[in-house]
């Protein structure tokens, strides 16, 4: 990789999310040393609606960012003076969230004259399992070409990366995206929010093969999930709602195992027919117990190695924004300080 200045194996990186739920900021020295991270969720907040809601999240944001931003530098004991780098979501996400952050970014970039790099949030997610806290082993390098999955509340992506920083999506939902069918089950289970932790929760105790859910077939390296929550409708009212806790469990399970094949699915037809030397997962459902063993699994069959991220840094943070900011500003330089925000953002090449 070329490293134009202002980044090097030393440098400090002022990370910010701020694109759905969660108010994150991170320190990063070099291009994936952690040294601080702090992230104030709102799931408190949203709860009572059952999802996020849009206008909520920007407003939270705007309370807390600063004091996140401060936590962040003080956890690193550095100060914006000794910062090279700062980096922020431009998007995908909710766009009065995303606003918050970038315009905080710009404030902190004008106020220091630090340069600002604008980062795609799904480039974040493909970085998280390359990161590593100070003392720990740095994970892998990264190869290529890989193919990363990124499974989210707004996504599921299969991306190749032919080199660094150039990205086609060669696969994507067609209707909801893995972590939205999950989320939208759990509510249709009355197992609360989050979605995606609380369905697993209940499919520990549960037979993954109780229930025989489609897997819907979509040709290529396509996914569909609307199916699978119309068939889990379709069930309830057929049979009413389940009748105790072991049925629900089943029900969850079941349903669980139905999403995680069709993702290991579309992500074994795309790694053969690339013929790529690493698999990467991302995004908030990698944080999925079952998922993760699927994904391991995978790659053992396929002989590649597979990057996963730690489970701290499965859902969104600042650390992996971060690590993509340096990555890009080692590629093409800073951003200049005039760019929008966007709540679609396809990772291009
Ligand atoms: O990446 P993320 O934090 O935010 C987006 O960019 O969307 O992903 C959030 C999604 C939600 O749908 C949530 O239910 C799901 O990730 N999720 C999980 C788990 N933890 C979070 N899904 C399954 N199992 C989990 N343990
Ligand atoms: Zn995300």
């Amino acid at each position: 990789m070329t490293c134009a200045p202002p980044c090097n194996s030393a440098s400090l990186t002022l990370g910010l999310e701020t694109s759905c739920d969660e108010t994150s900021a991170a320190v990063l020295r070099g291009r994936g040393e952690i040294r601080s991270l702090v992230t104030a969720a709102q799931d408190h907040l949203h709860q009572v609606f059952g999802g996020v809601v849009p206008e909520v999240a920007s407003r939270r944001h705007l309370e807390v960012i600063t004091r996140v931003v401060q936590d962040a530098l003080d956890a690193a004991g550095v100060g914006f003076n000794d910062l090279d780098l700062i980096a922020v979501t431009q998007g995908p996400g909710l766009v009065g969230s995303l606003l918050v952050g970038v315009s905080v970014a710009k404030g902190y970039s004008l106020a220091t004259g630090l340069p600002l790099s604008a980062v795609n949030h799904l480039e974040g997610h493909l970085m998280s399992a390359f990161l590593h806290y100070p003392g720990e082993e740095p994970p892998a390098q990264d190869l290529y070409p890989t193919l990363g999955l990124i499974a989210s509340g707004g996504h599921s992506d299969l991306v190749l990366m032919q080199v660094p920083g150039k990205y086609r999506t060669v696969g994507q939902t067609r209707d909801d995206a893995a972590g939205e069918a999950l989320d939208k089950a759990a509510r249709l289970l009355g197992l609360g929010f989050p979605g995606g932790p609380a369905l697993e929760k209940a499919a520990q105790s549960g037979d993954p093969g109780a229930v025989d859910f489609p897997r819907p077939e979509t040709g290529h390296f396509d996914f569909s999930f609307s199916g699978l929550k119309t068939a889990l409708v379709r069930h309830l009212q057929e049979h009413g709602e389940p009748r105790s806790e072991a049925e629900r469990a089943d029900l969850a399970a079941s349903y669980q195992q139905a999403v995680v094949d069709c993702l290991i699915r579309g992500l074994r037809r795309a790694a053969r027919n690339y013929r790529v030397r690493q698999l990467v997962l991302g995004g908030g459902v990698s944080a999925n117990q079952v998922l993760r063993s699927y994904f391991t699994q995978l790659a053992a069959d396929l002989g590649l190695p597979g990057a996963c991220p730690p489970l701290s840094l499965c859902t969104d943070n600042a650390a992996m924004i971060a690590a993509a900011g340096y990555r890009q500003v080692s590629r093409r330089g800073p951003d200049s300080l005039d760019f929008d925000v966007f709540s679609v953002l396809p990772l291009t090449l």
